[in-house]
């Protein structure tokens, strides 16, 4: 899959003077149904997470707070998106290699996933990812 596919969407923002309000809905305001909810935090300066790509796993990477970035890579291009809103969103699609940094102080990283926790559905190695992305034999 391209890295362009990837976009960063804007999810709707109910403006009100009591405070906004940001939904998403499961195969609405995202192309998957979400399965599950995740999130990073209490991340240390400096720190790096991510590393790896899903063979099946569509994601949705929300900054709910804080900010970061995450750099998308499909084994030709790659790409950093500053996530800093939360109502803003970016999608991950599947087979494609992510690593998050550049956490600011208090960050805390949602991510919307399509599946279940499964390792099985992980590359960990970048050279694998790239065999099975077809960018080398
Ligand atoms: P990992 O996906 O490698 O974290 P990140 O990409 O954010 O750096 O997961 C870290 C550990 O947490 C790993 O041992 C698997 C476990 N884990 C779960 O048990 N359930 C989950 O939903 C996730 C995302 C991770």
């Amino acid at each position: 899959m391209s890295i362009d596919i990837c976009k960063v969407i804007e999810l709707p923002k109910i403006t009100d003077p009591r405070g906004n309000l940001t939904f998403v809905e499961s195969g609405r305001q995202i192309p998957f149904d979400i399965s599950r909810v995740y999130y990073l935090y209490d991340v240390p300066g400096g720190a790096e997470r991510g590393g790896h790509a899903h063979k099946a796993l569509s994601q949705l990477i929300v900054a709910m707070s804080g900010s970061f970035d995450v750099v998308l890579n499909d084994g030709y291009n790659s790409k950093r998106v500053h996530l800093n809103r939360s109502y803003n969103g970016l999608y991950v699609c599947p087979m494609i290699w992510r690593e998050l940094d550049n956490f600011s102080s208090g960050a805390v990283c949602m991510v919307l996933a399509s599946n279940f926790y499964d390792e099985d559905d992980y590359y960990r190695n970048y050279d694998d990812f790239t065999v099975a992305a077809g960018v080398r034999k």
